[in-house]
């Protein structure tokens, strides 16, 4: 049969396959809940300028709160004829209130409204991803803060480079996790504004009142372009931005906890409950979690490109193409909201191996930076300081010493500047100490850090 909403002008049915490939229902009805808040305002706002009887906004009103039970319910029966969610609630509500069902459309587009239940449904998923990205920021800092004094090695190039404090190191990730936050709020500013109004391009000929409209839904202000409002979907694109820098940070961060649980590092251990075994191999754990989120970044970048792609060169105004902005938004959604739900959880249950890490830290010549430093301070020159490290590190790599295993004859083979003092900044202890300004690793400075962090994220 030809749809009932707009079969008019049609002699004959839409072919049945058509139908099937160009119905949304499938995926739009989880926009079912703010489909309905959004008409509820619609008739609310319909009534309140008088192109709607306060009668027929109560029993649209009511009709569409039935619906929404009926819905969450799971009694709802959707059909693929009524092509998607928008029209599946209205023949609805005809269904059940009968001709004044067919009112609830007055002055409104599928084009408005859909770019509405867009930004309604964002706007709750994007308030959850933004506890979750809280409650995650929150866990690494009492984690940091807990392991403030706990040394570990600081790479470059993945080679053991200078001791650092595994809290500071927490502390990164945190300051990443920090900056999403703010473009996730950011983003937010942008989606928060209402389309309804707009119609299907042009606006509409009825009296309405935007703002009323847009103040009952919580919304920022009404759209200020008709022909935009309903066009663009920059905002999802946004987020889509916004997620794949978050999962670019939670990559890395799942690269260094891989790496940290296997046997060669041995830096942590991730508790039983967040890894899974081999089906073969009895003594495997693998860190499952940390590698399914690395794996899911590709899949969220692939949505940022295909949402980019998805508008270009698109004509104003509405077109059909932006009905596939959906599949990839939603899934965008959802795995942030679990990659960060995943994290949240595992974070706060990390368990330092101290010994091993101050051991690896330990063993790669991490302080010879301090003692090139040391040197300067004795007066000697910074490049001829690196020169005589240098071969204090090749000695010592030939006969199997750290430079704090070395006696003190050994190391003024070197430079006759080197007094007992040494000792001191040859210490792991000593070299993250002195690193003591805002930024650096010193236990004081990742405490001070923490205490920082902790106040920033209350602010929100
Ligand atoms: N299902 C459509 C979408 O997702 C709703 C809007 C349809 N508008 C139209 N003029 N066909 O974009």
């Amino acid at each position: 049969t030809t749809n009932q909403s707009w079969g008019g002008r049609f002699s004959e049915p839409t072919d049945a396959f058509v139908a099937r490939f160009t119905a949304s229902v499938d995926f739009d009805q989880r926009m079912a809940r703010h489909d309905i808040q959004g008409s509820i305002a619609h008739a609310t706002m319909l009534a309140r300028v008088g192109v709607l009887s306060e009668d027929e906004r109560d029993a649209i009103v009511a009709g569409l709160k039935e619906i929404l039970q009926e819905i969450e319910a799971g009694t709802f029966e959707w059909s693929v004829a009524l092509e998607d969610v928008h029209m599946n609630i209205e023949a609805r509500l005809t269904q059940k209130i009968g001709i004044t069902g067919k009112k609830l459309h007055t002055g409104r587009s599928r084009n408005d409204q859909v770019a509405t239940d867009i930004r309604l449904y964002m706007r709750d998923e994007i308030d959850a991803v933004a506890a979750e990205l809280a409650r995650l920021r929150a866990g690494l800092i009492e984690l940091a803060d807990r392991e403030a004094d706990t040394i570990m090695p600081g790479f470059t190039h993945l080679q053991t480079a200078q001791p650092v404090t595994f809290g500071h190191h927490l502390l990164a990730w945190q300051e990443m996790l920090a900056r999403d936050h703010e473009r996730l709020l950011d983003c937010r500013k942008r989606v928060n504004v209402m389309p309804l109004g707009a119609a299907a391009l042009a606006g509409t000929t009825y009296p309405i009142d935007r703002h009323l409209t847009a103040e009952l839904l919580g919304f920022e202000r009404p759209a200020e372009n008709s022909l935009d409002a309903v066009s663009d979907r920059d905002f999802g694109i946004e987020f889509a931005a916004f997620a794949s820098l978050l999962l670019m940070h939670l990559s890395r961060m799942s690269e260094e906890l891989v790496l940290w649980t296997s046997a060669q590092f041995d830096f942590i251990n991730l508790p039983d409950r967040f890894c899974t075994g081999s089906s073969i191999m009895p003594q495997k754990k693998n860190p499952d979690v940390p590698e399914l989120v690395r794996g899911k970044t590709g899949r969220v970048y692939g949505h940022l490109i295909g949402l980019l792609t998805l508008m270009k060169s698109q004509p104003l105004a509405y077109n059909k193409d932006n009905q596939e902005d959906k599949e990839p938004l939603f899934d965008t959604l959802d795995t942030v909201l679990g990659c960060l739900r995943a994290f949240a959880d595992m974070i706060p249950a990390i368990e330092s191996k101290k010994d091993s890490m101050r051991e690896a830290a330990r063993r790669g010549f991490s302080t010879a930076t301090d003692l090139a430093d040391y040197l300067v301070r004795k007066g000697v020159a910074f490049r001829d300081a690196h020169e005589i490290v240098g071969l204090s590190v090749a000695y010592g790599i030939q006969n199997h010493k750290d430079l704090s295993e070395m006696s003190l004859d050994e190391l003024r083979q070197f430079s006759d500047v080197i007094e007992a003092d040494v000792f001191e900044v040859l210490t792991l202890e000593g070299s993250v100490a002195a690193r003591n300004h805002i930024g650096g690793t010193a236990p004081d400075q990742v405490r001070a850090a923490a205490q920082r962090a902790r106040d920033a994220l209350a602010q929100y």
